[in-house]
């Protein structure tokens, strides 16, 4: 069962002369087993919206629920797990094993159990096991979100919720985080990334979403996104399907000028092994 949004408006400033809507009317859907991204201008209301998806926030209007139970129940709770923009709101351990062992503890788990909960989730998100023992606030800025990551794995969400994980983050960083969040998806979770630059969670990404003013912008798939949004990046998927309309058996999923480069190189083999 999928996590639903159905029609659910939302204002900080309720009974106020301030009041505007920050979620207008919005319905949506998080499936299960996709790589949702969700995307829109600055205070369009992307956090907002993910807040409300383990009851963080209430709507003032219509209703979220998690797999049939409302999200603001401990069932829902359970089974969303949440990374913030900045880890250091998230940790609080004196070392890297007690913030990873957290939840899992709070949820009865303990003994050879927890520590092999815990190992686990490190060597998922990438992260040596002998980083348990350091205190998190010693680790890189990269590391410190890995580590929050790996607290939430560990509690093992059915859905994973990231509020711009890659902000702040230096290029190599960002590959680890990219590549931890391919080891998660392989383990069936699904995952939700608000992000203002889609490029770096091309590969994964199934479905889009994008909001503009606290409403519903566009949602389809990245192609469809590109090819809605105008910028130079809808050249590589227009000619794609270009070349799909002459018959041309491309994949899915080509957006870059190497990617593309690839994609013709591979269809050029392919055609001379036919000959
Ligand atoms: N705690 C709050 N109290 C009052 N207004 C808020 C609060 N949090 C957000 N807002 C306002 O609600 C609107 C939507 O904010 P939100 O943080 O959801 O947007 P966003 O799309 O996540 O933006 P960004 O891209 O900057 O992260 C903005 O106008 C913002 O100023
Ligand atoms: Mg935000």
């Amino acid at each position: 069962m999928p996590v639903i949004v159905d029609n659910v408006s939302f204002s900080y400033a309720r009974n106020t002369q301030f009041e505007s809507m920050v979620l207008d009317r919005i319905s949506m859907k998080v499936e299960e087993d996709e790589f949702l991204v969700i995307m829109g201008e600055i205070g369009s209301g992307k956090s907002t919206l993910i807040k409300h998806f383990n009851g963080l926030l209430k709507p003032l209007s219509g209703k979220v629920t998690v797999d049939g139970y409302n999200a603001t129940s401990l069932q829902a709770r359970k089974l969303v797990g949440m990374l913030f923009q900045f880890p250091q709101q998230q940790l609080f351990g004196r070392t890297v094993f007690e913030d990873v062992a957290f939840a899992p503890s709070n949820f009865g788990v303990s003994g050879q159990e927890l520590r092999s909960k815990v190992s686990e989730s490190l060597k998922l998100v990438g992260l040596d096991e002998n980083i348990a023992s350091k205190p998190p606030f010693s680790l890189s800025n990269g590391h410190m979100r890995l580590v929050a990551l790996a607290g939430i794995i560990a509690a093992s969400p059915k859905y994973l919720v990231l509020d711009e994980p890659s902000t702040g983050l230096d290029p190599k960083s960002r590959k680890e985080l990219s590549k931890a969040l391919e080891q998660v998806r392989a383990t069936g979770i699904t995952v939700v990334v608000v992000t203002h630059n889609i490029r770096h969670v091309l590969p994964l990404a199934t479905r889009v979403f994008s909001m503009k003013g606290g409403k519903l912008r566009f949602t389809g798939t990245p192609e469809e996104y590109f090819l809605s949004t105008p910028s130079q990046i809808q050249d590589i998927p227009l000619l794609m399907g270009e070349l799909r309309k002459c018959g041309i058996e491309v994949n899915d999923g080509i957006f870059t000028v190497e990617e593309a480069f690839q994609e013709i190189m591979r269809i050029k083999r392919m055609s001379a092994a036919h000959e």
